[in-house]
């Protein structure tokens, strides 16, 4: 089977986050998750975004929760000399990212959705989001990674894996190794329309994932690409069997957005990338005026059609109650 419809509707926290149109319902908080216990570490360029141990990681998530956000999106950081060629360690079962979401679903069950980020570049010793050979990355070779990373985070508790490496055909490979797995009840959030954008920046650095050398652009979606090629890899992924369509970045494709939206059945999620969220923070403004900027920007994704917004402004609209 490689539809499921009741993924989305499994848990409370699952439905409430796709199905309500409350603003607060709606953000997902992203977290780097280290190794080590009491790391608390600032993110250069994001202002109130750390790098966090497991350990620290769930104090915050126990906070954000309190304030009513309850869905979080992991991204492992892999200590350089833990990667390798093969990223290796992204489908460690006992690697720091897999023990924070064990951990994560034994205190919050199924009151906190847990997105998992799937892909190759944060531990891989060249930084591509997939396997290299004579200097390309290949694919197919990739998605079989891939699927052994989706699997490993949805054997651990991950409610979604997120798979943001924009290979070819990975989506249905993924469902089909989860199904393989037992892992009947696991959702899959396609990075669909993901462009090669300039606006990671500051994210590859809180992830320390910058390719060593060349780029993104043979998988990432072409900055100068039209509606057509959006179209088509957001339906592709929906025929595959996603659960979750996301565009990405958010705030210079919202057009984007709206026409994937009115393209596709399954909920739209955007993805306010790194970039934005410093343009954001860097802005001179007092709090009322940052209050207004981020409301604004979170309004915008919602009339755009998002289900889903994964953010890092999360944290603070939860904590102050932002609500459009
Ligand atoms: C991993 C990945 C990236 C982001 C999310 N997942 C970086 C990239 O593709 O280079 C970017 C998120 C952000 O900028 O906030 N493939």
């Amino acid at each position: 089977m490689n539809i499921r419809p009741r993924i989305n509707r499994w848990t409370a926290a699952r439905r409430r986050l796709l199905f309500s149109d409350a603003m607060l319902d709606s953000l997902v908080q992203p977290h780097f998750v280290v190794e080590g216990n009491g790391v608390d570490e600032p993110i250069q360029g994001m202002p109130g975004i750390h790098q966090q141990s497991v350990d620290v990681l769930l104090k915050t998530i126990a906070e954000d929760a309190s304030h009513g956000l309850r869905a979080v999106m992991l991204f492992g950081v892999v200590a350089a000399h833990a990667k390798d060629a093969h990223a290796t360690e992204a489908h460690n079962h006992g690697s720091h990212l897999h023990q924070a979401i064990t951990q994560i679903k034994s205190t919050f069950g199924d009151e906190v959705v847990v997105m998992t980020d799937v892909c190759l570049c944060t531990a891989t010793d060249h930084g591509h989001c997939g396997l290299v050979h004579d200097g390309e990355v290949v694919n197919d070779a990739s998605v079989e990674v891939l699927c052994s990373i989706a699997v490993s985070h949805a054997l651990a508790g991950a409610d979604y894996v997120c798979a943001s490496d924009m290979m070819d055909g990975r989506v249905s490979a993924i469902r089909s190794s989860l199904e393989a797995a037992g892992a009947t009840s696991t959702g899959i959030l396609s990075y669909s329309v993901k462009y090669a954008s300039s606006f990671y920046g500051p994210f590859r650095h809180a992830a320390q994932s910058s390719p060593e050398f060349g780029d993104r652009a043979t998988h990432q979606m072409d900055t100068r690409s039209g509606y057509e090629e959006a179209i088509l890899e957001a339906n592709l992924d929906e025929t595959e069997g996603a659960d979750i369509i996301m565009v990405k970045p958010g705030l210079p494709y919202l057009d984007v957005v709206r026409k994937v939206a009115d393209a596709v059945v399954r909920p739209v999620a955007v993805y306010n990338v790194s970039g934005e969220y410093a343009m954001v923070m860097s802005a001179q403004t007092d709090d009322d005026d940052h209050r207004d900027m981020v409301v604004e920007v979170l309004t915008a994704f919602k009339r755009a059609g998002a289900s889903v917004i994964v953010t890092y402004h999360a944290r603070e609209a939860a904590k102050k109650q932002w609500t459009a």
